[in-house]
């Protein structure tokens, strides 16, 4: 099994990082011999689009300037690894009711018309089949009941972006509560105890 584990919290004691790192060692006790490639997106952040990124999506290969060539190498790597991996674990911190800008800027070089999805008489259609996704989801306060559940913008979201490129078989794991005093503690293992792949 080839898993990427896509990080996307800054944070060194970061809560899904370690959510996505008890999933990883889950997949890989039950899959032995199992690759992990790490793409950290709050380390090596990915270019907000511009102009040139979107001309380049828009021109075949053979027709692209040298700065379209440039400017396309960020989409053409991250979708080179979403292919390659079978399974894929995403870290997403909730920032502001969202995800963080940097994870969002990953997306935006993922989700390419004529790559990762394209356009029927239907509709969207995703091109990247077969692959299991799991969400590791932190968050300070909790979302997954309560009065604070409509306010999670962050796994409708990521459910929706990520069915539209094929990647419909998805498992949400959420640590919640991470800056709530008397929650906090018990928030990650909790969390890692409710892995069952
Ligand atoms: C910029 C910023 C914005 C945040 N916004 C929210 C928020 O809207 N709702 C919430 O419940 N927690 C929010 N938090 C708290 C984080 O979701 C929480 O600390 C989480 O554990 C961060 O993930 P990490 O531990 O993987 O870094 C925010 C934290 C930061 C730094």
């Amino acid at each position: 099994m080839n898993i990427l584990h896509v990080i996307s919290s800054p944070r060194s004691e970061s809560y899904s990082i370690r959510l996505g790192n008890g999933i990883i060692e889950k997949l890989q006790m039950a899959n032995p011999g199992s690759t992990v490639q790490v793409r950290n997106v709050a380390i090596h952040p990915f270019p907000h689009l511009e102009e040139v990124h979107i001309q380049s999506f828009h021109t075949s290969p053979e027709s692209r300037t040298p700065k379209q060539r440039m400017a396309v190498q960020h989409s053409d790597m991250v979708i080179r690894e979403l292919q390659a991996a079978d399974t894929i674990v995403i870290g997403a911190p909730l920032y502001n009711f969202g995800i963080p800008s940097t994870l969002k800027a990953w997306i935006d070089h993922v989700v390419r018309a004529r790559v990762t999805f394209r356009y029927t008489a239907s509709g969207m259609e995703g091109l990247l089949t077969g692959k299991k996704v799991y969400l590791a989801v932190s968050s300070g306060g909790i979302y997954s009941e309560g009065p604070w559940a409509d306010k999670d913008f962050v796994v409708p979201y990521l459910k929706a972006v990520l069915a539209g490129i094929g990647l419909t078989n998805v498992t949400v794991l959420r640590v919640e509560g991470t800056s709530m005093p008397g929650v906090q503690d018990q928030a990650l293992s909790k969390a890692l105890s409710c892995i069952s792949l």
